[in-house]
């Protein structure tokens, strides 16, 4: 006999208005007033990045800023907390897939640095 998993979250009801977001250039209506974290979560997305070494699935742990498993990228910006950022309309989420390069060295920087 095969069973349903229950779902990890349940909704507490409100009155917040939902959102339309990305993840993954998946389109998605989630609950808005929240943290991007949970809203993906109510979504049902249970992997946000994948570790740099071993490539293993990670997904928000802590949801107060504490252990960076929730990493995503965040309308091009990476490296992004989503358990610290609130839920927009039509923002563009991805997964975090290892570890992110590094910013360019700005040109003043550069000269200082003999390069
Ligand atoms: S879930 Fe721990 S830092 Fe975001």
């Amino acid at each position: 006999m095969t069973s349903t998993p229950l779902p990890l979250f349940k909704a507490l009801p409100c009155a917040d208005a939902s959102v339309d977001i990305w993840f993954n250039d998946q389109p998605l209506r989630v609950p808005g007033s929240r943290s991007v974290a949970a809203a993906l979560l109510a979504a049902g997305i249970a992997r946000f990045r994948a570790t740099p070494v071993s490539g293993a699935p990670r997904a928000p742990y802590c949801m107060m800023g504490a252990c960076f498993e929730c990493l995503v990228e965040i309308d091009g910006v990476p490296s992004r907390q989503s358990c610290m950022v609130t839920v927009r309309d039509g923002m563009r989420i991805r997964s975090q897939e290892g570890a992110r390069d590094l910013p360019p060295i700005p040109a003043s920087l550069e000269d200082a640095h003999g390069r």
